[in-house]
């Protein structure tokens, strides 16, 4: 085991080699076909040897469940469903003893509705100080009978929901069971420092912050209009988005933060544009990283990543932020299915039967080629389980078997996020892959689950885990993540060259092949790429760079 002592003087985050886990579907130890903490826990060993720094651990508090924990009925305990708080603190120990920290999901802009703020506000009259932690609204019409304005929540249908029997409405950007705090309100900042605290004086290394840009809104809730507005694929701008007030509240939290050693606060703030705006987050009395969606939901393309990297490389870098690159996460279908899709790299809701089917191979080798490009950056870099096993969605789940609460409230217009949240695959031919002791599983496995298993990749050298491991070690050895990017001059437009240090990376974003210098090859995306050869199409090579004969800069 190592201990989490270093000689760096970066502080750990800004390099911050991070895995996603969502414990429901990461391993179960009970049997009750939902993962938990001492699952969790009995693979540290496995996250140990992948080389990773750090977990990030999506909700596990108490919440009915309504959307995975994100919706939150007590701040400061731990769902029965996933253990209780010793096992929390056993896991935190033991990830510490790994040399890995525990970065877990604050979830401010909304509680679940059956958070006891809540149920007392309900309880209480219209224009009490309990209604007041929410937005609270009494409807338009002659009987109060239309929603007190225009917004329509991101899970589909009016952001609003009517008290029954009363005039007032309450505001939901997410599902139904998801409240929107009223953040102008000082009782809920306090009671947030609060929570701040417990879990910070519990030892957690790091809190991600989730929708980060929605806390604040603007004041008098104004009906969306074309002029205030855009909601794209790229951009959400609006009165419930990005308001300039958020900033207060990031400023106050790292001024509390700061009196702890060394933890860190990651923005979840989605299609904030243009990037100036993301910035503001980061700045150095903020938050000290915001994740980068564009790059996770980049279409296939030499040109799309290279504008992405570097844009986030110069934008960051006036606050001296560290970028957080993402390619895959518990909200978006995994980066090899998009990538196997006829336009590579679409981002559709979900993926089910109804819908075309990627060309899984093809996804694999361009998510493999993909993974080489990310792990060369600088900066921080945060991992989905089961990336590493080169997982693809559940493409063919049948309606049946859903729980995505988007699902539900878009009725069954939005498939849903469930096909990128199945439980992991850990041995080929156990019950359940080896995610359950018994033979149960929250959500469906599809078959195919037996050839990505933990088990079986472990022994194949030349598997997506080992690759993984490869580019991490060779990622931590040449401190990488703290080291800078050059772009070389590419030999084709569909390919880019770059280097960071010693390393230098080949990656062909097109089908021709394409003739490699002379150099000694450290990492492959496909097995064969070998001293002198050809680099094949949606393939990348990790070069030793002192090695090279002609490189130009
Ligand atoms: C972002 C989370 O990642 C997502 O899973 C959740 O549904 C929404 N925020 C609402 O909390």
């Amino acid at each position: 085991m190592t201990l989490l002592t270093t000689q760096r003087t970066a502080p750990w985050w800004r390099d911050n080699l991070c895995y996603e886990i969502f414990p429901r579907s990461f391993a179960d130890s009970n049997g009750d076909g939902v993962g938990d903490f001492k699952g969790i826990t009995a693979h540290l060993k496995y996250l140990a040897n992948l080389g990773i720094n750090s977990i990030w651990l999506t909700p596990f508090y108490p919440s009915p469940q309504a959307d995975a924990g994100y919706d939150v009925s007590d701040y400061c305990d731990v769902d029965p469903v996933f253990g209780t708080l010793d096992d929390f603190d056993i896991l935190l120990k033991e990830a510490h003893a790994y040399g890995i920290r525990v970065i877990i999901d604050l979830v401010p802009n909304h509680t679940s509705d059956q958070h006891p703020w809540f149920k007392r506000a309900l309880a209480a009259a219209p224009g009490s100080a309990e209604r007041e932690w929410y937005h609270f609204r009494d409807g338009l019409g002659e009987n109060n009978e239309l929603p007190p304005n225009n917004w329509t929540s991101l899970f589909g249908g009016s952001a609003w929901k009517r008290v029954p029997g009363e005039k007032q409405w309450y505001l939901h950007l997410f599902s139904t069971h998801q409240i929107d705090l009223n953040w102008d309100n000082p009782a809920v900042r306090d009671a947030f420092d609060d929570i701040l605290k417990f879990w910070l004086d519990r030892g957690v290394d790091g809190l991600r912050i989730d929708a980060a840009n929605n806390l604040v809104k603007a004041a008098g809730l104004p009906d969306v209009t074309p002029e205030n507005s855009t909601m794209t694929d790229q951009q959400y701008r609006g009165p419930m988005f990005d308001q300039d007030g958020v900033h207060d509240i990031y400023r106050r939290w790292r001024k509390l933060v700061n009196t702890y050693d060394d933890r860190v606060m990651v923005a979840e703030a989605f299609h904030v544009q243009p990037i100036s705006r993301l910035v503001n987050y980061v700045r150095s009395d903020e938050l000290q990283q915001a994740f980068n969606f564009d790059y996770q939901l980049s279409q296939w393309g030499a040109t799309n990543y290279r504008a992405i990297i570097d844009k986030y490389l110069t934008n960051m870098g006036t606050v001296n932020a560290p970028c957080s690159w993402v390619t895959s996460s518990h909200d978006q279908v995994r980066i090899a299915t998009r990538l196997g899709l006829t336009t590579p790299g679409a981002t559709p809701m979900g993926l089910d039967s109804t819908t075309e089917q990627p060309n899984e191979q093809l996804g694999l080798d361009r998510a493999r080629a993909l993974i080489m490009l990310t792990m060369i950056l600088p900066g921080a870099l945060y991992l989905y389980q089961g990336e590493e096993l080169g997982l693809p969605n559940h493409t063919t789940m049948e309606p049946r078997f859903r729980q995505d609460p988007r699902f539900f409230d878009s009725n069954g217009t939005m498939i849903g996020r469930d096909g990128q949240r199945i439980p992991m695959p850990w041995k080929a031919k156990a019950p359940a892959f080896g995610f359950s002791p018994s033979d149960k599983s929250w959500l469906p496995q599809p078959d195919s689950y037996a050839g990505y298993a933990a088990d079986l990749q472990e022994k194949d050298k030349h598997s997506t885990l080992s690759l993984y491991r490869r580019l991490i070690a060779l990622r931590t050895q040449n401190a990488l993540g703290t080291g800078s990017l050059q772009w070389f001059d590419s030999p084709r437009n569909d390919v880019l060259v770059a280097r960071n240090g010693s390393v230098c990376i080949y990656i062909n974003f097109g089908y021709a092949p394409l003739d490699l210098p002379a150099g000694r090859v450290i990492a492959q995306s496909r097995p064969g790429i070998d001293k002198g050869t050809q680099l094949p199409g949606n393939s990348a090579v990790w070069l030793a760079l002192d090695e090279m004969p002609h490189t130009q800069a």
